[in-house]
Order: structure tokens, then sequence, then C-alpha cells
């Protein structure tokens, strides 16, 4: 029996795999979880009532010292709901707009003319000054040295010699963990809660303490924020920034198209290549997880249109589909952050890309994060003027 053309062999346009991240695919799987592929199956097992957190190490996160509230990724019902609400005064459009937009400004101008004294510079560096930047004034980690606190949190979450999975390793890693989230606690978090008892602000920190969450519940949120807010960012914008680099015509329209546009190629680019490759949920009444698969939801054809591995920011989407397809997830975990997230890249990727003379020195290594199940992208050179 013929078997049937695969999307990319269907697909007219000459290179129909676009997606840089394609080499990794595949490390992602987790045994014993029930995989769920296609843009329907998946959004309607995130929209499921009373299906509970199952991934981001949700064991081991909310076993971290004990908190007594779980961190928002792991609430559900009307706990959730209430942090929800509580919260989603730091993400709204105008909000956006109007007060973290001016911090947006201030970094990448300050991050770009650094590299353009010293010659060139690292994008996947650039990206999580940017992103760290950012996360942290809507959280309220500010009352500590920034570039510490970034070495502290990189150092966390990127890949390492747990990656390597053997029980040595494992030993390693878990101390180093535990190392880790003390500095990260006495050096940041510690003070941002005592700034705030004296003085509260209009940031995350200032709302879980009118709540009634201890210091140890603040940190794993904190923690959460880091992974949830700083990571993935900080992937998607030196992936976009990869794209339109070496796309001269992308990157030509993008810079000559309006906010919207350049948000349209952005949103475009996450579709294409999902920082969360894999979301996991224990079905209501079920203890097996189920493995949600956001790649393949975001390369449903039938969803996203022809040729779903091309990058096409006009592709006819079906009704009801988003720009990024379901790389913010769907339900009620959805990302909040997702119009920070988009905003940051579009400010940062706009004005690094009219530097006269930028070019990429050296495209960057990319290796498999478990933690988000995603890409993770280091050593990305750029250069600015010279041949
Ligand atoms: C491109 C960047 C980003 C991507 C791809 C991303 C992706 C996601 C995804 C897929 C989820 C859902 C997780 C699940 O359903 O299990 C999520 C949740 C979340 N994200 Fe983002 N995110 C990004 C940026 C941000 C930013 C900038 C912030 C905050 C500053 C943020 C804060 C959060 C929080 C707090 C949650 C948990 C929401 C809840 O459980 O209700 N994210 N994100």
């Amino acid at each position: 029996m013929p078997t049937a053309p695969s999307e990319v062999e269907r697909c007219p346009v000459a290179s129909g795999d676009q997606r840089k991240s394609a080499a990794i695919v595949g490390k992602g799987a987790v045994a014993g979880a029930t995989p769920v592929t296609g843009y329907a199956a998946v959004r309607d097992a995130l929209r499921a009532a009373g299906s509970r957190q199952a991934g981001f190490r949700a064991e081991l996160v909310s076993r971290r010292g004990n908190p007594t509230r779980p961190p928002i990724l792991f609430l559900t019902g009307e706990a959730h709901r209430r942090q929800r609400a509580a919260t989603a005064r730091f993400f709204t459009p105008r909000v956006v707009n109007e007060r973290h937009r001016p911090i947006m400004v201030e970094a990448a101008d300050r991050l770009i003319d650094d590299m353009r004294r010293a010659g060139g510079g690292r994008l996947d560096r650039m990206a999580l000054d940017m992103a760290v930047t950012v996360a942290a004034q809507i959280v309220g980690l500010t009352e500590s040295d920034k570039r510490g606190m970034i070495r502290r949190l990189d150092a966390f979450f990127s890949v390492g010699v747990s990656a390597r999975g053997d029980r040595v390793s494992s030993a390693i890693a878990s101390l180093l963990g535990r190392l880790r989230m003390l500095h990260f606690h006495l050096r940041d978090v510690r003070p941002a809660i005592a700034a705030r008892r004296k003085a509260p602000r209009e940031d995350v920190i200032s709302h879980l303490l009118s709540d009634g969450y201890s210091d140890v519940d603040i940190l794993v949120e904190c923690f959460t924020y880091g992974a949830a807010g700083m990571v993935t960012t900080r992937e998607f914008i030196t992936m976009a920034g990869w794209h339109l680099l070496d796309k001269a015509p992308l990157r030509a329209r993008f810079l000559a198209g309006d906010r919207e546009g350049r948000m349209a190629i952005l949103e475009e680019v996450l579709r294409l290549e999902p920082v969360v490759g894999m979301l996991y949920r224990r079905p209501a009444g079920s203890e097996t997880p189920l493995a949600l698969d956001i790649r393949s939801a975001n390369g449903d054809a039938e969803a996203v249109g022809a040729c779903p591995f091309a990058l096409g920011p006009d592709r006819a989407r079906a009704d009801r589909v988003g720009g990024a397809g379901l790389a913010f997830g769907d339900g009620e975990h959805r990302c909040p952050g997702a119009g920070v997230a988009l905003a940051e890249a579009e400010v940062f990727l706009d004005r690094l890309l009219r530097v006269p003379g930028l070019r990429l020195a050296r495209a960057p290594d990319m290796a498999w994060n478990p933690l988000i199940t995603g890409y993770e992208l280091r050593d990305c050179r750029l250069e600015v003027g010279g041949a």
C-alpha cells in the first residue's frame, strides 16, 4: 500500500522544512506518558476541566522547600483562578505598553550600545539580559545586582551535568541545584521581599506578600517565573534573531513593516519553532500523564495551513488559530506573559537589526533542555562592521 506523502514532501516550497530546531526533535519524549498529537486534540486536552499539571518536574518543584502554596503553574481550579485574576493587571496590553515597554527600550539600547563599542557580542547573552531585566521588573526582583542574578539563574536552568543522566552526575546536579537555590534566595529574593514588606509596589512579590505567602512560597514562585518567563524568552529572541539574520528578504520585510507586521513575523517564528515542545497533564480521574505535543500541533496543516514547516507570515490559518499556534499553551494555564515576550522581541530585534554592518559571525550551538522540553541556543556570535 503506498504511504501518504509527508507534509514536507507535499509542500511545493523548495525548502519545505525551515525549522532550525528539527535537528534535535525527538529527544524530549518521556516514558510512561500517553502522546497526544495534532492541533485540535492538544488544544482540547489543555482546555479539559479538572486536569492537573504534570510537567516542569511538577513533583520536584512542589517538594523543594516544602512550599505550602504551590506555584501558579501547579495550582488548579478556584485557587488558580484567583491567582490569575490577581496578577492579570501586570500583563494587560496597556501595562505592557506604558510600563514595561520603556524598560525594554532602555535595556535594548544599553545592550546594543555595548555591542557596537565591542565590535560584536553574543545574541543569546543579550537575549537573556533582556528577558531577565523585564521579568525581574514584573516579579519585583530589583534589589540585587542584576549581572549576578543572571549568572545564578542561567547556571540553574541551562543544560548542565544533569543532562548526562548517570547517577553521579545527577547527585552533583542535585547538590548544585540546592546551592544555587540558596544563593538565589539569599542574594535576590530575600532583599526583594524585605524592601516590599516596608513599601509594597506594583509587582508579583508585593501581591504575594499581601496574600499571605511565606518566604519559601515566594522563592518557589520566583523560580517558576524564572523558568516560565526568562528562560523561554531568551531562547525565543535568539531563535527569531537567527532566522532574521540569515534570511535577508525576511529581515527586509521585518524592518520595512509596522509594529503589527513585525509581531506577525515573530509569532510565525514561534509557531514554527515552539520553545516549549511538550506540555504534560494528568486528566481528571487518571494518574497516567498525557504528553501534549506542541510541535505536532503547530505543524498540523489543518490548523496552520499548507506547508506547515515553512516560515510563512501570511499563511492561511484556520478560524480561531492564533499566530503562534499553541506555543503559549491554552486553557487555564495559557501563558500570561505572551504579550510581554513578543513586545520584548520586537523592541530588541527591531533595534538590533538596524545596526549598520551587523552580521552573524557564528550560528548558535543547539541542545535539548529537558526542563522546558525545548531547544537551547548558545554561543550565537554577532559582529559589527569590518569584513
Ligand atoms: C516566548 C516566551 C514564552 C513562552 C514560549 C512561554 C510559554 C508558556 C507556556 C507554554 C505556558 C503554559 C504551561 C502549561 O500549560 O503547562 C506558560 C505559562 C506561564 N508563563 Fe510563559 N512563556 C513565555 C514568556 C513568559 C513571560 C515573559 C512571562 C512573565 C514575565 C511568563 C510567565 C508565565 C507564567 C507565570 C505561566 C504560568 C501560568 C499559569 O500556570 O497559569 N511567560 N508560558
